[in-house]
């Protein structure tokens, strides 16, 4: 058994272009589909976990983006400490933890924060812990977390989620580093701090939908897609898979039921300008995860001239710009 001492990691948010829509088994965090990302270089989480014998239970302390310092509550709390429970268990000891962690990016933007989080959660406790841990290993444990998507935050660049519908095979490895394409994700906030149905909910219901099977026929092949795309950094058609992928998504949870619409009058309003723009010579693809913000797809090389146009739409509030980068990175160890 290893001493429990402390440890700090950094993980990235990452934005799907193949999305993860529906669980099917809830209690490992099994995907129905496989699923392709881009790690965003500027929306990171950095979380400390300092296993003490002297504590008798979790501290979980919270600093979300412009606001103070706060312990979790309810269900957020007990979700970090179902997965200290669970690398606990790995390492074979009962101490509890105290755990801070805080974002860089603010949690109403579109950008799901929850991966993050996790991500840099099970990489820190395990690194705390003594546990030797491969990648993979970590990925699987970030993906039972809850928040699927947290396995893909921890390898570097792009990445696909491996699915065969086993826990041991269901994972996420890099298919390319962050340095292989220039690409650029612009966040355009058209509706912050709009509340609406969350992911989690609706991972359950995507089978009420009557196209929920058509989604699931046709995943498959934007995943190939996605894939031979990063791998030729073939933009159009990295670009028309994206807004192939998360419009089928989207369908899947209008017609669930209950149905969610997740789009805004400001999302259309982006989805047009982009149509606009690209006949002009300007490309730029869409992609939108459960909100009504919209993350742009574009070549580094054009993400000002697109930023400083959506900025310009009356609808889009303020962008966030990232670049592809690293997977989750423990920073300060035990002894270190
Ligand atoms: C629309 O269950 O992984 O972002 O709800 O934030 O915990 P949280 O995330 P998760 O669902 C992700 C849904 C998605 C698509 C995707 O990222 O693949």
């Amino acid at each position: 058994m290893q001493t429990a001492g402390r440890a700090t990691a950094v993980a990235p948010a990452n934005i799907a272009f193949v999305k993860y829509w529906g669980v099917r088994d809830p209690v490992l965090t099994l995907p129905f589909n496989e699923s392709v990302s881009m790690n965003l270089d500027r929306c990171l989480t950095t979380t400390t976990v300092a296993f003490d014998p002297r504590l008798d239970d979790d501290e979980v302390l919270l600093k979300l983006y412009g606001q103070d310092e706060r312990p979790a509550e309810g269900r957020a709390r007990e979700r970090v400490v179902a997965q200290l429970d669970r690398l606990r268990g790995l390492a074979g000891v009962a101490t509890r933890a105290r755990v801070r962690s805080e974002n860089n990016f603010p949690a109403d933007a579109g950008i799901a924060s929850s991966a993050a989080a996790f991500a840099a959660l099970t990489a820190a406790a395990a690194a705390a812990l003594g546990l030797e841990l491969s990648e993979r290993e970590l990925s699987i444990l970030a993906r039972r977390s809850g928040s699927g998507s947290a396995c893909r935050s921890i390898p570097a660049g792009f990445v696909h989620w491996r699915n065969d519908g086993t826990d041991a095979g269901s994972y996420a490895l890099s298919v390319a580093p962050p340095e292989h394409w220039a690409l650029a994700d612009i966040v355009a906030v058209v509706d912050p701090g709009v509340k609406s149905v969350g992911s989690a909910e609706n991972h359950r219901l995507v089978t009420s939908s009557a196209y929920w099977p058509a989604r699931l026929q046709e995943v498959p092949g934007h995943v190939v897609a996605a894939l031979e795309a990063i791998r030729e950094r073939d933009l159009q058609r990295l670009g028309e898979v994206c807004e192939r992928d998360a419009v089928s998504m989207h369908v899947v949870a209008m017609t669930a039921r209950p149905p969610t619409f997740y789009w805004s009058a400001g999302t259309l309003a982006v989805i047009h300008a982009l149509h606009r723009w690209r006949r002009e010579g300007l490309a730029g693809y869409f992609t939108i995860d459960a909100g009504p913000n919209v993350h742009v797809i574009c070549q580094a090389a054009q993400a000002d001239e697109l930023e400083a146009r959506l900025r310009a739409l009356p609808e889009v509030q303020w962008t966030i710009l990232n670049h592809p980068g690293p997977g989750t990175r423990v920073v300060e160890r035990p002894g270190s």
